[in-house]
């Protein structure tokens, strides 16, 4: 009986606290990285859109956003802390934000409910896509990153959700 399975626990493994091989692990964090930049960017937006709507939907608007504030500096967390696992090393300075940024910067300023909501949508949006494109990247690599990236996805696809039945209600 062997204590300890060379192949899957070599010194290529050692640090990650997995047992995901160097080259996996760096995919994984990578894929990662974007992401935590991305949330770190969407809760700042959140904030800047609670900041700046005016308008008869205020105040809904306004209270509906601190709960998905909180939600995503908590995904944020769990993803840095995610890469620690990983043997990463998570960036979380506004200079990561800008290197990973792939989207548009948010261009509101104050504004009425239905306009930002719907530039919400629109980063909702992208915040999707690219988080069900991560779940397709860590799948075949990490089922453990992929359970969480599939968790969090859920969650955002709810509050996408929240923004369309707002818009809906406008449209009336
Ligand atoms: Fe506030």
């Amino acid at each position: 009986m062997t204590l300890i399975d060379h192949e899957h626990h070599d010194s290529e493994n050692y640090g990650t606290g997995t047992g995901l091989s160097r080259v996996d692990s760096q995919t994984v964090i990578a894929t990662l990285q974007e992401r935590l930049s991305a949330l770190n960017d969407l809760h700042l937006t959140l904030k800047h859109v609670h900041w700046n709507v005016v308008g008869p939907n205020f105040i809904s608007v306004h209270e509906m956003l601190d709960p998905q504030v909180a939600l995503v500096r908590g995904y944020a967390d769990e993803l840095a802390e995610r890469i620690s696992t990983l043997g990463g090393s998570p960036d979380g300075t506004p200079d990561a934000i800008e290197k990973d940024r792939s989207w548009d910067n948010y261009e509101l300023r104050r504004a009425p409910a239905q306009k930002h909501l719907a530039a919400l949508d629109a980063v909702y949006a992208g915040i999707i896509a690219s988080h069900r494109a991560a779940i397709d990247v860590t799948g075949p690599i990490d089922p453990v990153t992929q359970d969480i990236v599939i968790t969090q996805t859920a969650e955002l696809e709810k509050f996408q959700w929240f923004i369309h039945a707002h818009l809906a209600r406008d449209a009336e």
